[in-house]
């Protein structure tokens, strides 16, 4: 047996997989967020321990033959988030998380030092963890000479599991004090927020074994004593491993709060000018790209409570067949936009509003608004070297056929939704624990899932489509103007 944790900013999810990669038992404890600030967001690190535990107690209660036979652990965790832990361990202030933004004053110094972008492959991004660094060297200067070590979420939990204080290339990588490229700490990264090596902890592949866990835990769920911990990996490139996108053109398309497109690639090629996000992938040797949109069904989500609907409900409405777009359209901008204009205050708008408007005709322009979003994603990928032939279609909004018959035309790209199952971080998080628990090559224990239903481009109408994606392109410049 295997066990996966996926630390998620909204909950834990731990689940049991057999070694035959059934899942045999899974549970979710939930996690709280605290915004004291506006654009501040915030996780008492102690608050994944104790979800940790709970998630464990149930476990034991439920499965107790199956956590005797559990051999090792996979980690996947929310990326970028800073602990920062004083000299005993313990962190001085609460996890500053990815969504947090009160560090873009420093984020946008730190991405115009020489070295950051050149070094890491990216901009850095107000989310990333060195600049909530310098920001608490700005704004905390008490706590931050307290500070002797700085962990990842997932990290944290390692801490907990095994007591050391170790992380992976994929998760580090989106640190901003990673040599993305070389895959080593920067000691001129580290040193611009003040730092230095002694602050990081040993870095790991994802699919190697980083330690056993300690006694306590042996002794309270009734593990058995030699389990061992595998590096594991950010939620992404943890998602990556459970749907088998494992090498150069594999990818998949996430439709979640967020939307990302995630492919995996065989060399180092960062583009950060685009705001793709280059880092290291979940296998030895191989990087990602990776386009994020900030709002997917959170842009849906938020105009099905608008008017008092669900999503599912929105979408089904509109039939399984796409038709030719109409004149209303959306910008899903609602907090901003990663890839591709690194835009933390770009808002949304529905533009060419007209009377005979109905909430199917907007429902369809929310989609047709996020489909052109991530053609935005697909188009920076394209721009950075990576061409993509087909995507597997994860998270809530895949279950739509209208929005997944849209995604294909509108994207130009076959676009595959695998069989029921669960393809998320923990799911990924175990498959790295049993590679690392068998030394097994990951190509060959992280197959694809079985497809259900492939969808593909709609010829005859994406040529309705593109002058209408083309206004959206150019629409981005008049919207930030105003
Ligand atoms: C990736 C990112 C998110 C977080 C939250 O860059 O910010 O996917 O990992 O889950």
């Amino acid at each position: 047996m295997y066990l996966g944790i996926d630390l998620g900013t909204s909950g834990v999810k731990v689940l049991i997989m057999s070694e035959d990669q059934q899942i045999i038992a899974s549970t979710n404890q939930s996690l709280t967020v605290s915004r004291p600030a506006s654009g501040w967001s915030e996780q008492d690190p102690q608050s994944w321990i104790l979800a940790t535990a709970a998630a464990f107690d149930e476990l034991a209660a439920s499965r107790p033959d199956a956590i005797r036979q559990v051999k090792a652990i996979g980690l996947s965790g929310q990326m970028h988030g800073a602990t920062m832990l004083d000299e005993t361990d313990n962190p001085v202030a609460p996890c500053i998380l990815w969504n947090d933004t009160r560090s873009h004053a420093e984020a946008a110094r730190l991405d115009a030092t020489p070295g950051f972008r050149e070094l890491t492959g990216n901009i850095v991004f107000p989310g990333f963890t060195a600049p909530k660094l310098a920001w608490m060297r700005n704004n905390k200067p008490e706590l931050f000479d307290k500070i002797r070590k700085v962990l990842l979420p997932k990290d944290y939990l390692r801490l907990w599991l095994t007591g050391d204080h170790v992380s992976d290339y994929s998760d580090s990588a989106g640190t901003s004090w990673l040599d993305v490229g070389k895959r080593v700490w920067s000691p001129d990264l580290l040193a611009a927020t003040g730092l230095d090596l002694s602050h990081m902890p040993a870095l790991a592949e994802s699919t190697e074994s980083t330690g056993t866990i300690r006694k306590e835990l042996v002794e309270r769920w009734g593990f058995s004593a030699d389990v061992i911990v595998a590096g594991g990996a950010g939620d992404n490139a943890a998602s990556a491993i459970a749907t088998g996108i494992v090498g150069e053109g594999d990818a998949f398309i996430s439709l979640g709060t967020s939307g990302v497109i995630y492919a995996a690639i065989d060399s180092y090629r960062p583009l950060p000018q685009s705001a793709v996000h280059t880092f290291c992938h979940s296998t030895a040797n191989h990087w990602c790209h990776m386009a994020v949109i900030l709002a997917a069904t959170d842009a849906l989500n938020w105009y099905a409570n608008l008017v008092g609907s669900k999503a599912a409900e929105l979408t089904r409405a509109l039939g399984d067949e796409i038709t030719a777009p109409g004149s209303t359209m959306f910008f899903p901008y609602l907090g901003g936009e990663r890839t591709p204009h690194n835009d933390a205050s770009i808002r949304g708008a529905f533009i060419g509003l007209s009377h005979p408007d109905d909430r199917a005709v907007l429902t369809r322009a929310v989609l047709e608004g996020i489909s052109y979003a991530f053609k935005d994603g697909i188009r920076a990928l394209e721009a950075a070297g990576t061409n993509l032939s087909r995507l597997i279609a994860v998270g809530g909004g895949s279950s739509s056929d209208y929005w997944l018959s849209l995604l294909a035309t509108i994207l130009d790209k076959q676009i595959d939704r695998p069989e029921d199952g669960d393809f998320g971080g923990a799911f990924g998080a175990a498959r790295m624990g049993l590679v690392a628990a068998t030394k097994g090559n990951p190509s060959d224990l992280c197959k694809m899932p079985a497809i259900e239903k492939s969808f593909y481009p709609n010829k005859a109408l994406q040529d309705s489509f593109e002058p209408v994606y083309a206004r959206y392109a150019a629409a981005y410049s008049s919207l930030k103007e105003l």
